[in-house]
């Protein structure tokens, strides 16, 4: 080709307009793992990980949700505490999400993202759209833990066997402890105390 038809072709293709509307071919399909030399973790191990990552990563992305949920849907006279308590758990179940996510990313794998498919995968059953009540709020929640701390320590105890360390930390430094802290907090408010009268104490015999 001559240079001067080259030069011109160049500078066909520039151009100040945005090109949008662009769709191609996947590169990763999902449930895949990309080679990952570097990390000596044989491929079976990190497409086993991922993939029970992935499903740790739906509940919490679950859970997380349903705390934004009674975040804003809380009532009663503990709506105060309560709101601002469902608020802070929210903020550190984001972080556990991007911890979690991007674990399954390092493995080579591909993280879960969007809600449709989160609501495919989560174990946590589904919640009403309307409101409802404090304690039915907490009970949910506290549910919702115990299939995410249920499933850490299962998690945990095999990627020790399969000599994936990192997974093994994760799950019990990142998600484990935080969740394990949060149901606490959670289920104190369901400890039946007076508010302002104690209790009668019991009435002595006398004799
Ligand atoms: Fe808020």
């Amino acid at each position: 080709m001559p240079k001067k038809e080259v030069a011109a072709s160049h500078h066909s293709t520039l151009s100040a307009q945005p090109r949008i509307h662009q769709y191609a071919r996947e590169i990763q399909a999902y449930g895949t793992v990309s080679s990952m030399m570097t990390l000596e973790l044989e491929e079976p191990v990190r497409l086993e990980m991922t993939e029970q990552l992935n499903l740790l990563l739906a509940d919490t992305m679950t859970l997380r949700d349903l705390y934004k949920k009674s975040h804003w849907q809380v009532a009663g006279p503990t709506f105060y505490q309560l709101h601002l308590l469902f608020d802070k758990h929210y903020d550190e179940q984001v972080e556990i999400v991007d911890t979690i996510a991007e674990r399954i990313q390092l493995l080579g794998g591909i993280a879960l993202a969007m809600a449709a498919d989160v609501a495919e995968t989560t174990r946590i059953p589904r919640a009403p759209r309307g409101r409802e009540e404090a304690p039915v709020q907490i009970s949910r929640l506290l549910d919702a833990h115990q299939v995410i701390i249920r499933h850490c320590r299962q998690l945990a105890r095999r990627a020790s066997q399969l000599g994936d360390d990192g997974t093994n930390d994760l799950v019990v430094s990142d998600v484990l402890r935080i969740n394990e802290l949060q149901a606490w907090f959670l289920s104190e408010h369901l400890v039946e105390v007076p508010l302002v009268h104690a209790e009668e104490p019991p009435i002595r015999k006398a004799g």
